[in-house]
């Protein structure tokens, strides 16, 4: 599997490298304006593949997108402490207005995978800017959070990530909505499975984990400037969806279908992800309060689509 990824910053170099180690790739192109650093990724990265197993790393201009099943998008700029992600939108929109057609070009038949910040809005900028279908269009969206809400309520419950289902929907962002009403573990609604482990979850373990994810990217940006490990784990993961054709149920950031819920916006849902891309789309059972607040996500994100010059 052939992999593009277009800005060699700290997160496009953190999944270049997480593709190798976690085998998603067996080849990745990293592209930037600045070649030098690119190459110095691609050389240090490749030197980690004899611990991984096997894979081609280097960098490269568009042409050598040629080929490639999938295409990060992980350029322009990132958070500084203190910025939301929306307060990037004008400077990455130009930057994908400006990259996007190039990369369709080169490589027609890939997916795109949006990364950079605000990962919705810049979803929805990736799509008009392509003509791709919105199926080919990802944008890694709320797969972190969703990461982070298992990773926090496995820590407290004491049982594995993997064992958790739980998600993250609506915008990748300070909106975003958890959705605790549909947690489970181990099969059992999360509060009978956590009354069974004798780990109940009181209201201000519920509200301490909610900070936790939604604040999560400030306090990491705050202690040292960028997030990129986590995001990086996310889109391997997605990687291999992608790559094994797994139909895995991720909560990916697209424009839905025409007449579905929010099919205006591109907005984090669980998906199904397999080799075509997006193949289906599930509305979890939403809460009163959770589907106000995904209404409500939805419209910030559609007021700052709208905000975007033409
Ligand atoms: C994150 O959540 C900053 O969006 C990035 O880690």
């Amino acid at each position: 599997m052939q992999v593009g990824i277009v800005g060699a910053g700290m997160v496009g170099a953190t999944t270049a490298f997480a593709a190798v180690l976690l085998r998603a790739a067996s080849e990745v192109v990293l592209v930037d304006i600045d070649r030098a650093k690119a190459e110095a990724h691609a050389d240090d990265i490749f030197h980690a593949v004899p611990f991984a197993g096997h894979a081609r790393v280097r960098a490269g201009d568009f042409a050598d997108l040629a080929g490639a099943r999938a295409v990060v998008l992980a350029c322009g700029v990132s958070q500084q402490p203190g910025e939301t992600r929306l307060q990037l939108l004008g400077r990455n929109a130009a930057v994908f207005r400006e990259v996007v057609p190039g990369v369709v070009r080169a490589a027609p038949g890939a997916i795109l995978i949006v990364v950079s910040n605000p990962v919705d809005v810049l979803t929805c900028v990736a799509l008009e800017a392509s003509g791709l279908p919105a199926g080919r269009v990802i944008g890694s969206g709320t797969t972190l959070d969703t990461a982070r809400f298992r990773a926090l309520l496995a820590d407290h419950l004491r049982v594995a990530p993997q064992s958790v289902h739980a998600y993250v929907v609506g915008e990748h962002g300070d909106s975003e909505v958890l959705l605790w009403s549909s947690a489970a573990v181990g099969g059992l609604p999360l509060d009978a499975a956590a009354a069974n482990l004798g780990r109940p979850l009181t209201r201000e373990d519920r509200q301490r984990i909610d900070d936790a994810v939604r604040r999560a990217a400030y306090r990491i940006i705050a202690g040292k400037g960028a997030t990129y490990y986590g995001v990086a784990g996310a889109v391997a993961r997605l990687l291999r969806a992608i790559r094994d054709d797994e139909r895995a149920v991720l909560t990916v950031s697209a424009v839905g279908r025409p007449g579905a819920s929010y099919g205006d916006v591109a907005l984090s849902l669980p998906r199904v992800v397999g080799a075509g891309g997006i193949e289906a789309e599930l509305l979890p059972p939403l809460a009163d309060d959770e589907a106000d607040a995904l209404a409500r996500s939805a419209g910030i994100l559609r007021d700052a689509l709208r905000s975007l010059p033409r």
